[in-house]
């Protein structure tokens, strides 16, 4: 059967990941899990009984983030993300000194790990915030050690995982949260499985099934963590696979990913945009981030005409009504490198790219 070759949109479940052997109880494993990164965090508010308080998140966060906030009541004050992600640390202590939040939420955006500057800040403030590491991007980075308070992650959105979030307080064993019960109608991994599958079938270029199928699905899927409102253990299936993925090579195929485009990426094309992990040889990333200099929509539409879906993360959200530097939500484009690709994949993106810059200049 002929293959598709397409880059980007939803991670399938991944095959064989079910059929691995693990036990439940792993007791190595600190981490308490969770449905999706939003159970974890609104566990985290609890345990912390940050709710109704002033907390700091960053001014550059997911939709999702800033709403497990409001929903339990917090004064939210954003602080502003520097132009190159990292964290400057006379700027955040300033900000904690200035606003007194309980709790501040940060982000190691894309794959940056900065653990040592965030340990310097907690010497300064750690007696009066609560600091929280949000990990979703960052786990599998050269440290995985965070010094925050609480460090959580969506682990379903690194790939062919159906659910999944996790939290850890300080390297403590036994949170002892309680979970809530699952509405009686949550079909939600049965769908995302029916829409993995139709995908693989399309991908591998069944022509029975129509794009729209899966999309519609994965949509689905997406919709019941949406509107998920309670904090629900993880399934058996999901944690099965989680652990399956730790164990796989995926982490050196980024690694290679990365280093494929940092390598092939021609100065010349810095007319159109600056990538952002150039410098950086710690990263395990999941994308490699472009801020553009040109509408964004441009290259976007352009790698979507060729089969390479480059998504936006994030949109801003409606939930920020703070004035603040909005060049990350309309400039930073994501271009999909992870376990799923390889060398020929690489090759064919750093192709656009050139065909991309002889177009812009004409
Ligand atoms: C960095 C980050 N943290 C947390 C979340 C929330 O995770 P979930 O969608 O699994 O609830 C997301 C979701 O996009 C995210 O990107």
């Amino acid at each position: 059967m002929a293959h598709f070759e397409e880059i980007g949109g939803n991670f399938p479940v991944v095959l064989g990941m079910n059929s691995e052997v693990v036990n439940s109880e792993d007791t190595a494993d600190l981490n308490q899990y969770f449905s999706s990164g939003r159970s974890a965090i609104l566990a985290t508010i609890i345990h912390s009984r940050a709710q109704g308080k002033k907390v700091a998140l960053p001014y550059f966060t997911c939709h999702s983030v800033i709403e497990s906030f409001v929903r339990m009541g917090c004064e939210i004050k954003f602080y502003p993300i520097q132009k190159d992600l990292k964290v400057q640390e006379d700027l955040i202590i300033q900000f904690c000194q200035v606003e007194q939040p309980y709790l501040f939420f940060y982000h190691d955006y894309f794959g940056l790990n900065e653990e040592l500057k965030w340990s310097k800040i907690f010497d300064v403030c750690s007696g009066q915030q609560l600091f929280v590491n949000d990990k979703t991007h960052s786990f599998f980075s050269a440290s995985t050690h965070s010094s925050a308070h609480y460090t959580l992650m969506s682990i379903r959105k690194w790939g062919g995982i159906s659910e999944g979030g996790c939290l850890q307080i300080n390297g403590m064993k036994g949170l002892d949260i309680q979970y809530d019960i699952r509405p009686d109608n949550d079909f939600r991994m049965e769908i995302y499985n029916k829409a993995s599958e139709l995908k693989r079938e399309f991908l591998q270029g069944d022509p029975s099934i129509n794009k729209e199928q899966f999309r519609s699905l994965f949509y689905q899927s997406e919709s019941f963590f949406d509107s998920e409102t309670g904090i629900y253990p993880i399934r058996l299936e999901a944690l099965q696979q989680w652990r399956a993925l730790l164990r796989s090579p995926f982490a050196q195929r980024r690694k290679l990913n990365l280093d494929l485009l940092v390598q092939g990426w021609n100065p010349d094309w810095e007319g159109w945009g600056i990538p952002i992990f150039m410098n950086n040889r710690d990263v395990v990333p999941l994308y490699f981030p472009i801020l553009l200099k040109i509408q964004r929509s441009l290259l976007q539409s352009f790698l979507a005409s060729h089969g390479v879906y480059a998504p936006i993360i994030w949109p801003k959200s409606i939930l920020i009504t703070q004035e603040g530097d909005d060049s990350f939500y309309n400039q930073l484009l994501c271009i999909p490198i992870d376990q799923r690709y390889g060398e020929k994949d690489m090759n064919r993106i750093l192709s656009l790219f050139e065909a991309f810059d002889k177009m812009m200049k004409g």
